[in-house]
């Protein structure tokens, strides 16, 4: 018998299965064409501008939607969330990253215990510390300031920081706080990824924070071991503890690595790796870099953007209404792809940021209590920053396959260009695009329009645009530190309403760890053909055969090589 706590077994769903088959029968054209659906589909909160006008939905559609959410009971999964509860259930763990970026005076229990205070006591030892190492109060063994920074550490503990970062690159008033200093990460187990980042860096003026919530993440100890030895070898092994610090859960592996505790910045288990650049993972590095204030003002955009999905009723609340409109699209129509396409340079690092909070979390096969989806969960994210995406593969979007679309545009830019007889400043011709784009596709052109161009027959087929292609439009007022926060914790909530909705459990993620095993075979092997000349054993013929030839090509290399590090 079918799981009665499937949502796909619910009433609800089998109404939008129903509702989809006549909304495949209009055409965005027309439905673009009633200005009250259209001023119906806006949404604003706090200078943030949704419009979904250009979703195929009506306004049925969408109370239909709403229904789905009462069925899943939305509300309440989303106040489990905010009251602490276990909702990761198969790691038994609250969902607090909610918590990371509440004000001082807010209350959220995890297990009986405001966390709140913890927190903020994490966050002012990272004000005191940053401010300490801005300053020359902390300084290198050699008594240099330290300038530069890397971060070290991969998945959640690397592209939320890196997204952040790459936002802030430009923003005027991080600029000025950040003047003469450098922030780089390292985080692919690739030597190369060391050597470009320790490229042009003096050991005598760099900070390596070691990023991992776990410290045992085989990569990042990897690349945090030769760090540590880059700086050895140049400063002795003394200097490590004023050249290295760590960002953890667990202390005791940061102890056992050599980093004095003290220089240790915590979080929790209740924050999920590609949950966490609120915490210590991205608030360390960023402060450094730019100064606590400035990235204070990211954690309360993100704050504002907590409680409005919290409190505002699902009509207009900006992560309901896109996450419900997701799964509009995957479940229903059955479009399999998201685009996020930010119409900003600054956010070229969002959508890989994205693309790990949405296919790590939703990214399912059963559901929350183990049962077979009989429907596919999650979707495929990509993107890049438009205009550039214009010119790559905007013409599968156009012409090809249909792929929803999220256009992000940013009212005023970070570095306004304007030369002196242009038709339009440089941000607006950036935003022409922005404006035009989700109209073609909308819209698309019919062979009659070809006709009346005089276009040539054998032509038109191949100039047609079908059009009737879905996408949405935020737009921020601007992109400085707080519209960065708010706009990370509008995707964030979202893809936790979709997983909300499927009934899937969006906070593990048992997926990666069988290729981490598989690896660890594999390195053991090396070691032993390496080191006693062993053969390849207990692997199947492709896999040997790779192995095999990969090390027969490497035979060269000594079984106990001296320490070498990149020379560039
Ligand atoms: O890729 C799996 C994963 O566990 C991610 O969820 C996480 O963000 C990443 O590895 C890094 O983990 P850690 O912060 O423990 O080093």
């Amino acid at each position: 018998m079918a799981s009665p706590t499937l949502i796909s077994n619910t009433g609800a769903w089998k109404e939008l299965k129903g509702h989809v088959e006549e909304i495949k029968k209009t055409h965005l054209r027309d439905l673009m064409a009633d200005a009250e659906r259209c001023k119906s589909m806006m949404v604003e909160f706090d200078g943030v501008l949704l419009d979904y006008s250009r979703q195929r939905a009506t306004n049925e559609t969408v109370d239909k939607l709403f229904k789905l959410a009462e069925e899943a009971k939305l509300k309440e999964k989303i106040n489990r969330m905010y009251n602490g509860e276990h909702i990761n259930s198969t790691e038994n763990r609250s969902v607090l990253h909610v918590a990371l970026r509440a004000s001082r005076d807010a209350v959220i229990q995890s297990d009986g215990k405001n966390v709140v205070p913890e927190v903020w006591s994490v966050l002012d030892k990272i004000k005191d510390f940053s401010e300490r190492v801005r300053s020359g109060s902390w300084v290198g063994a050699t008594g240099k300031v330290l300038k530069d920074v890397v971060a070290v550490g991969i998945g959640g503990s690397f592209l939320g920081p890196l997204f952040v970062h790459t936002a802030l690159q430009t923003d005027p008033e991080a600029i000025k706080s950040a003047r003469g200093r450098q922030l780089r990460f390292l985080a692919n187990v690739d030597p190369i990824d060391v050597a470009r980042n320790i490229t042009g860096l003096n050991p005598e003026t760099t900070l390596v924070v070691v990023v991992s919530k776990t410290f045992t993440t085989a990569e990042t100890m990897l690349n945090a071991r030769t760090l540590r030895e880059w700086i050895s070898a140049a400063l002795g092994p003394s200097a490590v503890a004023k050249h290295m610090v760590a960002v953890s859960t667990n202390l005791t592996l940061v102890e056992k690595f050599g980093i004095d505790p003290n220089n240790a910045f915590a979080f929790w288990d209740w924050v999920g790796g590609r949950y966490s650049v609120c915490s210590a993972v991205g608030v360390l590095p960023l402060s450094l870099q730019y100064g606590f204030s400035v990235v204070e003002q990211f954690l309360k955009g993100a704050s504002s953007i907590d409680q409005h999905f919290y409190s505002a009723p699902h009509e207009k609340n900006i992560p309901v209404l896109l996450g419900l409109l997701s799964i509009w699209n995957v479940s229903f129509f059955g479009y399999p792809a998201r685009a996020i396409l930010p119409y900003s340079q600054a956010l070229e690092k969002f959508a890989p940021h994205i693309q790990q909070v949405s296919m790590e979390s939703n990214g399912k096969g059963v559901s929350i209590e183990g049962a077979l989806l009989p429907f596919e969960a999650g979707e495929i994210d990509f993107g890049e920053p438009g205009t550039n995406g214009q010119h790559s593969f905007y013409q599968l979007i156009h012409q090809g396959r249909v792929i929803p679309c999220d256009f992000i545009g940013v009212v005023k830019s970070q570095q306004p260009v304007y030369l002196k007889g242009e038709v339009v400043s440089n941000h607006d011709e950036l935003m022409s695009n922005f404006f035009a784009q989700p109209d073609a596709l909308a819209y698309g052109k019919t062979p009659e329009q070809l006709h009346k161009e005089n276009v040539p027959p054998h032509l038109i087929p191949h100039k047609t645009f079908s059009g009737n292609r879905p996408s949405l439009s935020l737009l921020l007022p601007s992109l400085n530190a707080y519209n960065i926060g708010q706009l990370l914790a509008i995707y964030e909530h979202r893809i936790a309403v979709e997983g909300f909705v499927w009934g899937i459990n969006s906070f593990d993620q048992w997926g990666v760890e069988l290729g981490k095993s598989l690896a660890t075979q594999v390195r053991k092997q090396l070691h032993v053909s390496r080191t006693k000349g062993e053969p390849v054993e207990g692997f199947n013929f492709s896999t040997a055969t790779l192995l095999t030839r990969y090390l027969e090509a490497t035979a060269d290399i000594p079984a106990d090589p001296p320490t070498l590090l990149p020379r560039i």
